[in-house]
């Protein structure tokens, strides 16, 4: 939700900036800029639309300067217009501002500087920062940025330079990431790492509340006003992790990395001694986990999907009561919970910033935290009791799929755990599902290699329409719900997912004119009832697209497309299923022209409520 860039060192500020913005675009791209400072002057571009057209309007031009800041946004405050665009400067224009987060304060803030003769000229809420700091400038940037922080309420990652007091960068930070990298020929700031990559080779993630201050020759952090020993952290990603390799886009490039990211999230994970499932340090021991009965698990989009998994997986495996949230209801309803509910955040970012305020509620309540995340020193990751990494690597596309599988191969990885841990399964049970998790990675792998036509026949078809319905029952359902986002999300076609047993009470007034239904079929207790409920939609003229295992006969049966997957126990099926639906959704935006990997509207990382 917005991405910050910023440089100082040796070399010319605007390529990096550049560079940098574009690996931070996931995070928003309805208008991007930059400021330069050089002789005396700070040089200000924005331009309403996706960074190429930031660059398109500045071609030619030189803009020379080895210091700048720069930004690409995600609009709340305002539309998305040149005006809106940040960097944002104070009236005098010698304080430059980009801002990722919200100034709650900012109205109250605005009404005080413009009574004292500031002067705003866009809608934003950061707007006020560089004003307020003009306010208490007088001839130290650092001294000004420090007072200005103090009035600011709300979340806010920002760096400011001046013209006034130039050769040093300050970043701020509050519940919205920022991070230092240290290079050999500058410093840097950074919403997120794959900016970083290929620059430096150290880095730092801010806390809250921390200020840094980057010049030529290093960088200090300070926590109220008096400098810090930053936690440095190396910084070993190579420059593939951040860039297409060959492929149209990042979601293609994320879905054909599932096997890697599986076999990553696995690795390590299954000991031989005492237990089976090794999750490394967790403080949740045999003796708390005794004392739970009760799961909460909470995220929003696509993690929220992968809790649902979770749910029916840890009723299934613990016959513990699992309730499934999404973040911006459960923080705001006065959930019941205390020490004996475990509560699970999962999320992908592990900034989102509903996730984090839920996972805050829970903890004030006395839960214990634990969070499944794929950022490591995220916010969530640091704020939780204990933490499961997914491992999935960098995930760029707006529309998320590696994080799903990992997050749900972690969710059985700790289901699987608990049930050592609190006695529920012996370890021979425990042992065939792994077993059969180990043999995942490659069964994905065989989804992708033999079964790409058919899913292109599938998607080829789903996208010549405007609605599409997804159904299926137990975990099909809970997948359903996935496989519909993905396809609304990023081809625009309009998608709902239903239990199958209720499209009777209501939807299938729905199910007309060859609508597209898309029928997950993998639980086999419930094959014959699904068969019922396909046969339903299909005798109100619904166009039947299957995915069901291997040598099933009933369903193909019924149904005018089939995409056959590998036989898996029905209780891990679905990083099978979401496959094809991964597949499918990418291949019917492909076919409808949209833009895949920056769907309109949306990030990737939401770090406003
Ligand atoms: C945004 C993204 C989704 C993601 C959701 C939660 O809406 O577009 O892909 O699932 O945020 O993000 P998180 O980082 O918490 O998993």
């Amino acid at each position: 939700m917005c991405g910050i860039a910023g440089y100082i060192g040796e070399k010319q500020a605007l390529p990096f900036l550049i560079s940098g913005l574009k690996k931070l675009e996931y995070r928003g791209y309805d208008s991007a800029g930059i400021a330069i400072y050089n002789e005396g002057r700070i040089e200000v571009r924005r331009q309403v639309g996706k960074i190429a057209e930031l660059e398109r309007s500045i071609r030619g031009q030189v803009i020379e300067g080895t210091q700048g800041i720069a930004h690409t946004r995600w609009a709340t405050h305002g539309m998305p217009s040149n005006r809106n665009s940040h960097p944002h400067r104070d009236s005098d224009g010698h304080i430059a501002v980009v801002h990722n987060g919200i100034i709650e304060n900012y109205l109250e803030l605005r009404n005080e500087l413009e009574d004292k003769g500031y002067t705003f000229t866009s809608e934003t809420d950061t707007e006020v920062v560089p004003n307020l700091i003009a306010e208490y400038f007088e001839g130290n940037l650092l001294e000004a940025v420090e007072k200005a922080k103090a009035r600011l309420r709300g979340s806010y990652a920002a760096v400011c330079m001046s013209q006034q007091d130039p050769d040093y960068l300050v970043g701020i930070r509050q519940d919205s990431p920022l991070i230092v990298g240290y290079g050999k020929d500058g410093n840097y700031f950074a919403s997120d790492i794959p900016a970083l990559i290929g620059h430096v080779d150290r880095y730092t993630v801010l806390k809250n509340g921390e200020t840094a201050v980057i010049d030529r020759d290093g960088v200090t952090i300070y926590v109220d006003g008096k400098a810090v020993e930053p936690e440095v952290m190396e910084l070993t990603m190579d420059i593939d992790a951040a860039e297409k390799g060959g492929y149209d886009h990042f979601m293609l490039k994320e879905i054909i990395e599932q096997p890697r990211a599986l076999k990553e999230c696995l690795s390590g994970r299954i000991a031989y001694g005492k237990r089976v499932i090794d999750l490394g340090e967790l403080k949740l021991d045999a003796a708390k986990a005794e004392k739970i009965n009760k799961i909460v698990m909470v995220a929003c989009g696509t993690a929220y999907h992968a809790c649902y998994v979770g749910r029916y997986v840890y009723e299934k495996l613990l016959r513990i009561p699992v309730e499934v949230e999404i973040a911006s209801e459960f923080r705001y309803r006065d959930p019941i919970l205390d020490e004996h509910t475990l509560t699970i955040v999962v999320s992908q970012s592990g900034e989102t910033a509903d996730t984090l305020a839920a996972l805050a509620e829970a903890k004030r309540k006395g839960s214990h935290i634990l969070a499944i995340t794929n950022v490591w020193e995220s916010s969530i990751a640091r704020e939780a009791h204990d933490v499961i990494y997914t491992r999935a690597g960098i995930e760029i596309a707006v529309a998320s799929t590696k994080a799903y599988t990992t997050q749900i191969l972690a969710i059985y990885l700790f289901g699987l755990y608990m049930a050592e841990l609190k006695g529920k399964m012996i370890r021979r049970e425990i042992q065939t599902i792994i077993n059969e998790l180990y043999r995942l990675p490659e069964k994905v792998q065989q989804i992708i290699d033999d079964n790409l036509d058919i899913i292109k026949e599938m998607a080829d078809e789903i996208a010549e329409f405007e609605d599409a319905f997804f159904i299926g029952r137990d975990l099909d359902y809970v997948v359903a719900r996935e496989g519909a986002l993905k396809l609304k999300e990023i081809s625009y076609i309009h998608a709902e997912a239903y239990a199958a047993g209720e499209l009777k009470h209501g939807t299938l007034a729905l199910i007309v004119d060859r609508v597209p239904v898309i029928c997950l079929c993998t639980q086999r207790n419930l094959e014959e009832k699904m068969v019922s409920n396909i046969k339903e939609a299909q005798t109100r003229n619904g166009q039947i697209f299957s995915i069901c295992f291997e040598g099933d006969t009933l369903v193909p049966a019924v149904s005018e497309h089939v995409c056959y997957l590998p036989k898996t126990l029905d209780l891990l099926a679905p990083i099978l299923t979401v496959i094809p639906l991964q597949l499918i959704a990418y291949y019917a935006s492909v076919k409808r022209g949209a833009d895949v990997d920056k769907p309109r509207n949306l990030a990737k990382s939401v770090t406003v409520e």
